[in-house]
């Protein structure tokens, strides 16, 4: 590939885990919003519900997530009952309605709950919600947090999916992002939770790091596959020291380039592949028996804050600090401080920030994107399907595009837009194009590949 191209399509796009992206929320939207969007839900709506743990016992510098280091549990244990709180707010406004089908703790790191903790919210979500008999449950583990309690006591609480940190084996590497974990200690986690009853284990990779080569990269992979993962997340380091300023801990003479970057991901790929596994978008890899791997395979593949799921309840509702709702209506997020938080729900019951209602034009667009980050291909006909003669100009826009593509990254086919293979890579900076936002927002954001 050329460097040409590479330079022209790595410019900094967002990762479309939502459409219109979390920059483009507004304070127009609050508690009284989200009171009404949840009294529209209808009875039988499939809900998925996410709670946000934002605390960590130590503080990787190659972070992104929202997180802040504790060296005690108070800090938890004080947050713990204004998730409560929150949660019979929601099931309160619900009065019934909906059917929860999954429940995912992400963090920061939910692993490093008490164990007694996760088992009394996951009880206090059976008691307020309808669970589905198809209810999956799962959690971000980083290995480092894991006693031995943890492993009966998350059992207990009725984890039944995993998704395990793992980042980079080499020590080299581990240095230079403060992340210190062994192949071992990683192994343990995945083998204990599967003899405990975890169907599903999720390992995340990341290449970009700073001393990563194609050569430790493909280590890190082989060690990985070693476990026979279901799942793979491939992530590339997202370098925003303007937002995250931990980062400038990372020495960025140390970062591999665009290309390097590139050549990375394609050696993590190709050992991946020759693994029996199937690519799933951009970043995920799965076990072709996996619901991943099906999905994908037959276009019910969704995206969305937690990046590739099978998970398509038109409702997620999110709990604890920062974390995002996706109603059919729009986005809502929470206030981001934990302090504050705390004291918006205790006074209230909710404490929405921000949030951004869908216009008829983001519903298409999100759509479209939605479907080129899955499937690589913006298909016509369920446009049409789905929004009728409205659709013709965002239609008319995805010809003319791959008619002035001259680097061959698209194709028009007779059913749509396709991605060629040489395109894959840029999905991002291609979706960016169709992205209503983008040419007025000031936002930064990391480097497309
Ligand atoms: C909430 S963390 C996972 C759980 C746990 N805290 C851990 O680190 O093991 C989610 C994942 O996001 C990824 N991640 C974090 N910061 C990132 C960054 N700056 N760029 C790309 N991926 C990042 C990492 O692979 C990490 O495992
Ligand atoms: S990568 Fe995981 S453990 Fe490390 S700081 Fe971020 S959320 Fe915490």
């Amino acid at each position: 590939m050329s460097n040409d191209l590479i330079a022209r399509y790595s410019k900094p796009v967002p990762r479309y885990t939502s459409y219109p992206t979390a920059p483009h929320f507004h304070d127009g939207i609050d508690d009284n919003a989200y009171r009404d969007w949840l009294s529209e839900l209808s009875a039988d709506t499939a809900l998925s519900l996410y709670v946000h743990v934002p605390f960590c016992d130590r503080l990787c510098w190659f972070c992104g997530c929202n997180t802040k280091q504790v060296l005690r549990y108070d800090p938890i244990a004080a947050y713990l009952p204004a998730v409560h709180r929150e949660m019979e707010t929601v099931a309160g406004e619900l009065g019934g309605r909906g059917r929860t089908v999954a429940l995912h703790f992400g963090g920061g790191s939910p692993s490093m709950l008490a164990p007694a903790d996760l088992i009394a919210l996951g009880d206090r979500i059976r008691a307020l919600f309808h669970i589905d008999p198809a209810f999956e449950f799962s959690i971000e583990i980083d290995p480092n947090d894991m006693t031995p309690d943890r492993y009966d006591g998350f059992a207990r609480a009725g984890v039944t999916r995993i998704s395990v940190g793992l980042q980079d084996f080499d020590p080299k590497v581990q240095q230079a992002i403060n992340r210190l974990q062994s192949f071992e200690q990683t192994r343990d986690v995945v083998e204990g939770m599967r003899a405990r009853g975890v169907t599903s284990a999720n390992l995340d990779i990341l290449y970009g790091l700073p001393f990563q080569t194609v050569d430790t990269v493909e280590r890190t992979v082989d060690q990985a596959l070693s476990m026979r993962p279901d799942r793979i997340a491939l992530f590339g380091y997202a370098h925003v020291p303007w937002m995250k300023t931990h980062q400038k801990m990372i020495d960025e003479t140390a970062l591999p380039s665009a290309g390097e970057r590139l050549d990375q991901s394609q050696a993590a790929a190709t050992r991946i592949l020759a693994a029996g596994y199937r690519q799933i978008g951009i970043d995920h890899f799965a076990l072709p028996a996996d619901h991943l791997a099906v999905a994908a395979a037959d276009g019910t593949l969704r995206r969305n804050f937690q990046g590739y799921t099978t998970d398509d309840a038109p409702a997620l509702l999110g709990f604890g600090a920062s974390s995002i709702g996706n109603l059919p209506q729009g986005y809502v997020q929470n206030v981001t401080a934990t302090a504050e938080y705390i004291r918006r729900i205790e006074a209230t019951g909710l404490a929405i920030a921000r949030g951004i209602a869908f216009t008829g034009d983001d519903r298409q667009r999100g759509y479209v994107i939605e479907r080129l980050m899955c499937d690589f291909h913006a298909p016509f006909a369920a446009l049409r399907r789905r929004f009728g003669a409205a659709a013709e100009p965002l239609i008319a826009e995805l010809r003319a595009y791959a008619f002035a593509d001259s680097d061959q990254l698209v194709e028009l086919t007779p059913s749509g837009l396709t991605i060629t293979e040489r395109g894959k890579p840029f999905v991002r900076a291609i979706a960016a194009n169709f992205d209503a936002y983008l040419a007025r927002g000031t936002a930064r954001h990391s480097i497309a590949v």
